[in-house]
Parts: structure tokens; sequence; C-alpha cells
């Protein structure tokens, strides 16, 4: 079965929140896939984002999918507001269910509201198999390379074990990385399986955001290569 091509999704967590029209517009012309747009709630995580009102108006000019990381302890409260907000994806963190049959509501919900892409994510310190059972409910998973909450911060190669394991399994589903991705960063996370990939300070601090954002995509697709050919 052919894969589907890589998809850059730049955090806006690193953008200028003073315009961020403006920052839209400038990760869209460089080739942006997805906008990753990070939601936190100052209690799932210490740090406190963006809620739906500002998912709204991003929505109003965003050509390319919005792809809502919810970091908060409820995720089923929101979930409405951020599908009338806009949002195409929808994540939230696999810890904030009892169990996988508590997962599987929050996800049966997600869907009830419309979510286009139901998404379930991961911490460093939260083992694998909590996901693992949840593969034919999702369409994503997104394994955090860092501890959620901020922006920043250095990537945990740690991690990779379980976009492995999550593609070990023969699943097809979206695999995405979050946390620290940079040039350095990228190959090992697409050589583990690892096809939407979340860049935040990298590529908004870059001197080129456009050439960052093509030599991601470039180095991403070359590991990827480097495995079908191992
Ligand atoms: C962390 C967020 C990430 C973060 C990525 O809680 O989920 O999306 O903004 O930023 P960088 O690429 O700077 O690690
Ligand atoms: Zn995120």
């Amino acid at each position: 079965m052919p894969r589907r091509p890589i998809l850059i999704a730049p955090s806006l967590l690193a953008a200028d929140f003073a315009c961020l029209g403006d920052e839209l517009r400038r990760v869209e012309e460089a080739g942006a896939d997805w906008l990753h747009v990070d939601v936190m709630d100052g209690h799932f995580v210490p740090n406190l984002t963006i809620g739906p009102v500002v998912v709204e108006s991003l929505k109003q000019r965003a050509r390319v999918p919005l792809d809502v990381h919810l970091m908060i302890s409820e995720p089923r409260r929101y979930a409405r507001a951020f599908v009338n907000a806009g949002a195409q994806v929808l994540t939230f963190h696999v810890e904030t269910a009892r169990d996988a049959a508590d997962a599987r509501e929050t996800i049966a919900l997600f869907r009830a509201e419309g979510v286009q892409r139901v998404g379930v994510s991961l911490n460093p310190d939260c083992p694998v198999e909590r996901v693992l059972p949840l593969l034919g409910d999702v369409d994503l998973v997104l394994v955090m390379s860092v501890f959620a909450g901020f922006g920043g911060q250095r990537f945990l190669p740690e991690t990779l074990a379980k976009t492995r394991a999550i593609r070990a399994t023969g699943w097809t589903g979206y695999v995405e990385m979050d946390g620290g991705l940079n040039a350095e960063t990228i190959p090992a996370c697409a050589a583990a399986g690892a096809d939407v990939l979340v860049s935040g300070s990298a590529l908004f601090s870059a001197p080129d955001l456009r050439e960052a954002l093509t030599r991601f995509r470039a180095v991403a697709e070359a590991a990827r290569g480097e495995t079908i050919h191992a």
C-alpha cells in the first residue's frame, strides 16, 4: 500500500501571538500541511494558552486543516466548542481517561460531535500500552516527544520506541510526533514511522521559514526511504 506523504504541522505556540493572522499566512506560504494548535488549561498542564474563540478566528483565515491538540483535563466538556470553532483534527490525552473503555467514550463523543479526525495522545511517561487497544477507534496517535506544556524543550529519543511499537502492529493511521522536532531529530521520527511532524520553535526561529519547512520535509522523506530499502 502506498504511504501517505509526510505532513508538516507548524505549532502556533512559537508564533507571535500579537499577529496570528500574519503568522498563519507565513506558515501556509511556506508549505504547511496542517496548523497545529496547542490548547492548555493550566490544570492538565501548568500552562495556559488559547481557547475556541481564537481557533474560530484562525478558521476564518486558514486554508489548511486545524490540528487541535487538547492538553486539558476535561476534553469531553470542550469538544463541541472546538468542533464548532473549526477544529478538523481533535486530539485528547489518554491520561485523562480512567481506562480504555473510558477513552472510547471520549472518542465516541468526539465522533458524535462531528470531529473529522479523532486523535489520542500520550506523554513520555505514559506507556504505549495505554493507546494500543484504541488503535481501531482513532484516526491519529500523537506521540509526545517532550512533556506537554511548553515549547522549546529538548527531544526525548526514548519516545521513538512508541512510534515503532504502534507501526509494528500494522496500523496505518496517522502517527504524529510533537516536541523538540528539528532537522536533526526529524529523520529518526520518520524512520520510526511518524507521518505528521509538529514543529514550533525550530520553524519559527528559522531565518527562512520556507527553507526550514522544505528541509524538514526532505529529511523526513529521505529517512523513510532508507527504512524501505534497508
Ligand atoms: C508542547 C506542545 C508542542 C510544542 C512544540 O506542549 O504540544 O506542540 O509547541 O514546540 P517545539 O517544536 O518548540 O518543541
Ligand atoms: Zn502540541
